[in-house]
């Protein structure tokens, strides 16, 4: 396992190129499934996620070519239906195996995904949406089996307690694509990430109404053929760079995403008073630390403020004297980062799902513990601002995430450098 050595004072500078999607990623290399034809998947980032991701596909008797460091082609030909559980168990994001395995081959048996630190990770509206296009469904032994005959188009509602599900739009929205009639789906995700989704399945043939609205309508097709897609860039990869800009109070240019995808963080820190010049697929950010108001956030599903920036927005919070809020209702539980950004000095409490941070504290290097990908992020981001040295150890989870993490930092003037634990 590695671990990371930050020595914390130096303000980022400089330009940053944003890599693809990882949530688009996981939901395209899922759809390539719908089609014995090759498919090409460009701007892909170079992660252990996806790479995870790729040897699912193979282990499924998909034929996997890398072109370029970012560039896949990818056919499903011949395949069957039960993928590597070892590997199934390992990351939620194989539940989008379920909707094409259906499609292409009327059956599909997975893990029931167990929770992880971020929250429980329940998936009974990916089933809910499955049986009301027509598949039977039953759980043995922790396998959920699920068949179908003839997936049938249908009215389905996918919202649950926490608002809509991403990876259950994708897994419906994939399943409707080669099922007989129409399926409209209501209460779908917005996520830029399912865009895009829908973007690569129109490339395949497929025929969607209301893209980018809560309300899909999917034309089932007999068939869909190969496509050429290029990934959108990774809004939440941006934001945690936009964040690392402002509490080293530095100057950075953030390049190759659409900044139209991050309108909610933009907005909370227009209101605290962060300099900025926004242009479509750009963000330049300017020294502006000792401006900056305290503020309050909920996460919410998209548009409203994305949860994988909560914990990043934690050590933001720090910076900033008087009291800030934060409040989770994607994932209520999603505050592993929080003992260790105290053992860093940072002053926060939990009230429930609430974060309350007193910030304009010094922070000073310590040792701290990883958890989950973004929880790592905002560990990385305390340790630039931290007086002295900071040890983040278990960084594999960090590697789930962020394509090259380290060396964009350091090309920013950052001074930290990975080793063996
Ligand atoms: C996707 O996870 C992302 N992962 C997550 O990013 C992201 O945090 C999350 O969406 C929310 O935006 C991928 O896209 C691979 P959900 P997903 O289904 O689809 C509840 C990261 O750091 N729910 O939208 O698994 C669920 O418990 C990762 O990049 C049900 O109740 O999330 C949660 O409270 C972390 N029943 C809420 O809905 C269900 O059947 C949103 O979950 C499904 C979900």
């Amino acid at each position: 396992m590695d671990k990371v050595l930050i020595q914390g004072g130096t303000s980022l500078e400089g330009t940053v190129r944003v890599s693809g999607a990882k949530n688009a990623s996981l939901l395209m290399l899922a759809a390539v499934l719908l089609t014995d034809e090759p498919c090409i998947l460009r701007n892909v980032p170079n992660l252990r996620d996806v790479h995870f991701f790729i040897s699912l596909l193979q282990g499924l008797g998909v034929e996997v070519e890398l072109l370029s460091p970012n560039i896949w082609r990818i056919q499903a030909k011949k395949i069957h239906a039960n993928p590597p559980y070892d590997l199934v168990r390992q990351m939620r994001a194989s539940v989008c195996l379920m909707g094409p395995l259906l499609g292409r081959l009327g059956q599909a048996a997975l893990p029931l995904p167990g929770g992880c630190v971020i929250g429980n990770r329940p998936i009974d509206l990916h089933l809910h949406g499955l049986k009301k296009l027509g598949c039977t469904v039953e759980l043995k032994n922790g396998i959920v089996h699920i068949h179908a005959q003839q997936l049938k188009g249908n009215h389905i509602f996918l919202g649950g307690r926490f608002g809509s599900t991403v990876t259950g739009t994708a897994n419906i929205l994939m399943a409707a694509t080669l099922s007989s009639g129409i399926t409209r789906i209501e209460n779908t995700a917005c996520e830029p990430e399912i865009v895009d989704l829908c973007h690569l399945l129109t490339c395949m043939g497929a025929r969607i109404e209301g893209i980018g609205s809560p309300q899909l309508t999917i034309y089932g097709q007999q068939k869909l053929h190969g496509a050429d897609h290029t990934l959108i860039g990774d809004r939440i990869e941006a934001g945690t760079f936009l964040i690392a800009s402002l509490v080293t109070n530095g100057h950075l240019i953030i390049d190759q995403f659409h900044t139209q995808h991050l309108r909610a963080l933009l907005h909370v820190l227009e209101n605290s008073g962060a300099k900025m010049n926004i242009t479509a697929n750009q963000i330049e950010v300017f020294p502006c630390l000792n401006q900056l108001t305290p503020f309050e956030i909920t996460t919410l599903p998209y548009p409203g403020f994305p949860t994988d920036l909560q914990a990043q927005m934690c050590v933001l919070a720090a910076c900033i004297p008087d009291l800030s809020l934060l409040t989770e209702r994607v994932y209520p539980q999603r505050f592993m980062h929080v003992a260790e950004l105290q053992r860093l000095g940072v002053r926060i409490t939990l009230e429930g799902s609430t974060a309350i941070v007193q910030g304009g504290q010094r922070l000073s290097g310590a040792d701290v513990m990883a958890s989950d990908l973004r929880a790592s992020a905002a560990l990385y981001l305390a340790g630039l601002i931290a007086r002295g040295e900071t040890q983040v150890h278990r960084i594999y989870h960090l590697d789930r995430g962020y394509e090259n993490f380290e060396q964009k930092l350091q090309a920013l003037g950052a001074k930290l450098y990975r080793t063996a634990e």
